[in-house]
C-alpha cells in the first residue's frame, strides 16, 4: 500500500473545492451587500494630467485617459516609474474596506489600458519591466485579504485592450482593420493565459468582473470566446462568481450577478442578484481635478436604495499612485462604517419588500428572516416634523418596534388600521445621515402591495406610480434634464384609472386633483370614490413660464380643489378616475390628492 503523508492529505482537503449551484454560490455575496471596487493601475500616475494637458473628454474618467489623450504604449508604461513602492501598502486598502463595513474587495487586475498589475508571465505589460522596484501587488493585497478575512475579486478587462495590437479599442470602430482572427489571437495568447495565472496563482478568487457594457454579438467578441472563458473559471475556481458584464444576459445560469451601469442605482426590485457600481467623486481612477464629491449621506442612501430592491453596492475607490487615498474616500469611508457598525443588521444578509420602490416619500424598507422571527427595516432619511412615521401596505402587526441604534430596544408606541402603521418617534432622530426603525414579526408578514401609500404630512397622492392599472406609459413634457414639469399620463376619454386606499377613520376628506388639459375648450371628468361620485370641468390650462426671459414656457398644470366629500366607513375603498369627454389632444393626468 501507498503511503500517503499528512501532509499530502491536508494539501488535497484545503485544495479540494465543491462547486455550488448558482444559487448557492451567490449565497455569501448577496449576505455582504456592500462590497469594496479598487481602480489602481498606470492611469494613477497620470491623476487626469497628461503633459500638462487636462484628459480631453467630458467624460473625464481618469482611468480612459490612455485613449482619450492618445498615448502611446511606451510611454504610458513609463508612469510605472510615478508609483511610490515604498509607501504603497494593499493592507491598507483592507484595512479600509473592513472599517467601511465592506465584505469584499475587487481589483482592477487589468484595465482597458491592458496593463497588469501582477507579474504576469504573459507579455512584458506589467509593472516588474517597467519598474524595478515594484512589487507584485496582487499578491500582496491576496495575502492581505485572507488575513483580514476578505473576499478578493478581480476586474479583467477582456474586451477592451489598448496595448494589444488585436485587443478592442474603439477606434477601430473607423479604422475597421481588425479581424475575427486577429481578435481570437489576442485572446488566446493574453485573454485566457492571463486569466489562467489569476485564477491560479492567488488562492481563492470570490469573484471576477468583467467590463463589456454591451451584448457580445454587437461587437467583435464571439460566444464561443466567452463559453471558453466560462470553461476556465469553472475548471478552475468553481465557485468564483461571474457578472453580467462578461458580455452574456443574466439569465444564463453562469452569469452569477448583474452588474448595471456606472453608477445607476436600482429602481425596481429584482430576484435575481444584482449591484451597483457607483464612485465616490466621478471617475474610478483618481482624478486630481475632481470635486464633485458625494456626501456620507447620499452614499449611504444608494447603498440601502439598492438593498432594498434586493440588490448589492460596490463603492470605488482610486487610490494615488502612492497608494494613499484622498481625505473625502477616507471620510466617507469610516462615517459609512460607523453608521454599519451601529445599523448593518439592517444591510447585512437583508433583502427588500416587494412593494412598489418609490412608494414612501421619508425612505426606503429592507427586510430580514432572522431565525423565526421576521424583521422589516424602515430607514428614515427624513425625520418627519411630527414625528410620526407612516408606514403603509404591512398589514400583519409587529410584535415590537424600536430604534436598532437602541441597545435597550425600548418600544415605540405605535397604532395600526389595516395596512396603515403610524409609529411614534422621539424628538431626536439617533442617527445624523439615516435613522432606522426596527419592526419585528413573530409570524411571516403579509402585505398588501396595492394599498397607496401616505405621504410624510398625511394624505395619499394617487398617481401613475400607484395606479392599479399595469404598464401604463408615463409621460414627461421636457427633456430629462430639465425636469420641468410633472411625469404623468396621457389620459383617453373613457380610460379608467383606479387606486386602491385605505382610510383609517371615517369622515369629510378634502380633494383635489392635478392635470393640464392643452384642448379649447373645458372637458368633463369624474371621481368615483366607492359609491360616491364628483364631477367636475376640467378647464383648458394654458401655459407657464419655466424661465423669465427666454422665451421657456411649458404646459401648466393646475391644481384643481375639489371640496370635501363625506366618507362614513372607515377601511378599504377603491378611487376611480375617467374623462368623460373626447377632444383632439389628451387630458394630461398628474395626480389626485386626499386629505
Ligand atoms: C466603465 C468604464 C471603466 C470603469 C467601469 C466601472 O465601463 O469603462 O473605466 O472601470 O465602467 O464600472
Amino acid at each position: 500500500m501507498h503511503k500517503i503523508s499528512l501532509t499530502a492529505i491536508l494539501l488535497l482537503i484545503s485544495t479540494f473545492q465543491i462547486a455550488f449551484s448558482q444559487e448557492n454560490r451567490t449565497d455569501w455575496w448577496t449576505e455582504a451587500r456592500f462590497g469594496m471596487f479598487i481602480h489602481w493601475g498606470l492611469y494613477s500616475g497620470t491623476e487626469g494630467i497628461w503633459k500638462g494637458e487636462r484628459h480631453r473628454h467630458f467624460n473625464n474618467y481618469a482611468e480612459w485617459i490612455k485613449y482619450r489623450n492618445r498615448i502611446s504604449n511606451e510611454e504610458y508604461g513609463e508612469l510605472a516609474k510615478r508609483f511610490v513602492w515604498d509607501e504603497i501598502d494593499p493592507e491598507e486598502w483592507v484595512l479600509q474596506a473592513k472599517n467601511a463595513g465592506m465584505h469584499y474587495i475587487t481589483i482592477t487586475a487589468k484595465h482597458h489600458d491592458g496593463f497588469a498589475l501582477w507579474d504576469t508571465q504573459v507579455g512584458d505589460y506589467s509593472f516588474k519591466n517597467y519598474d524595478p522596484d515594484s512589487r507584485d501587488i496582487l499578491a500582496e493585497l491576496a495575502a492581505a485579504c485572507k488575513k483580514h478575512d476578505m473576499k478578493l475579486g478581480f476586474y479583467y478587462s477582456h474586451w477592451v485592450d489598448w496595448e494589444h495590437p488585436y485587443g478592442w479599442d474603439h477606434n477601430r470602430e473607423l479604422t475597421k482593420d481588425l479581424t475575427d482572427t486577429q481578435f481570437d489571437q489576442y485572446w488566446q495568447e493574453k485573454v485566457i493565459p492571463q486569466l489562467t495565472e489569476l485564477l491560479s496563482n492567488y488562492g481563492e478568487v470570490a469573484l471576477l468582473w468583467f467590463d463589456m457594457w454591451i451584448g457580445h454579438e454587437q461587437t467583435i467578441v464571439q460566444e464561443k470566446q466567452l463559453r471558453q472563458f466560462i470553461e476556465l473559471v469553472r475548471n478552475l475556481q468553481p465557485n468564483c462568481l461571474i457578472n453580467s458584464r462578461l458580455g452574456l444576459p443574466v439569465t444564463e445560469a453562469d452569469i452569477d450577478y448583474e452588474t448595471l451601469g456606472d453608477n445607476q442605482l436600482g429602481a425596481v426590485y429584482k430576484k435575481n442578484p444584482w449591484q451597483t457600481p457607483g464612485t465616490i467623486a466621478h471617475s474610478w481612477g483618481y482624478n486630481a481635478l475632481e470635486n464633485d464629491w458625494k456626501s456620507t449621506n447620499q452614499l449611504l442612501q444608494a447603498l440601502i436604495n439598492n438593498v432594498s430592491l434586493n440588490g448589492n453596492f460596490m463603492l470605488n475607490i482610486g487610490p494615488r499612485a502612492d497608494g494613499s487615498l484622498p481625505y473625502e474616500s477616507i471620510s466617507r469611508l469610516a462615517d459609512m462604517g460607523k453608521w454599519l457598525d451601529i445599523n448593518g443588521a439592517s444591510i447585512y444578509g437583508a433583502g427588500g419588500l416587494e412593494l412598489r420602490p418609490r412608494q414612501h416619500d421619508w425612505g426606503k424598507i429592507t427586510f430580514k428572516k432572522v431565525a423565526e422571527k421576521e424583521k422589516v427595516f424602515l430607514h428614515v432619511f427624513n425625520w418627519p416634523l411630527d414625528k410620526k412615521l407612516r408606514l403603509s401596505g404591512i398589514t400583519s402587526t409587529p410584535q415590537k418596534i424600536y430604534l436598532l441604534a437602541d441597545k435597550l430596544k425600548k418600544p415605540l408606541d405605535f397604532t395600526q388600521e389595516g395596512p396603515i402603521t403610524h409609529i411614534q418617534l422621539p424628538h431626536r432622530q439617533p442617527d445624523h445621515f439615516v435613522s432606522v426603525v426596527a419592526l419585528e414579526f413573530e409570524e411571516p408578514i403579509s402585505l398588501d402591495i396595492e394599498v397607496a401609500a401616505e405621504s410624510t404630512f398625511g394624505g395619499v397622492a394617487l398617481h401613475a406610480q400607484n395606479v392599479l392599472e399595469k404598464n401604463l406609459e408615463t409621460n414627461r413634457l421636457d427633456p430629462p434634464n430639465r425636469m420641468v414639469s410633472p411625469e404623468h399620463i396621457n389620459l383617453q376619454a373613457e380610460q379608467e384609472l383606479s387606486w386602491k386606499i385605505y382610510l383609517p377613520e371615517s369622515g369629510s376628506k378634502n380633494l383635489s386633483i392635478s392635470f393640464a388639459n392643452p384642448n379649447e375648450k373645458g372637458l368633463r371628468a369624474e371621481i368615483m370614490i366607492g359609491e360616491k361620485k364628483l364631477s367636475m370641468a376640467l378647464e383648458p390650462t394654458g401655459k407657464v413660464v419655466v424661465e423669465p426671459n427666454q422665451d421657456y414656457y411649458t404646459e401648466e398644470f393646475i391644481d384643481l380643489p375639489l371640496g370635501k366629500l363625506e366618507l362614513s366607513e372607515p377601511g378599504y375603498y377603491t378611487v376611480k378616475f375617467v374623462v368623460k369627454e373626447k377632444d383632439e389632444k389628451p387630458v394630461r393626468f398628474n395626480r389626485i390628492w386626499i386629505d
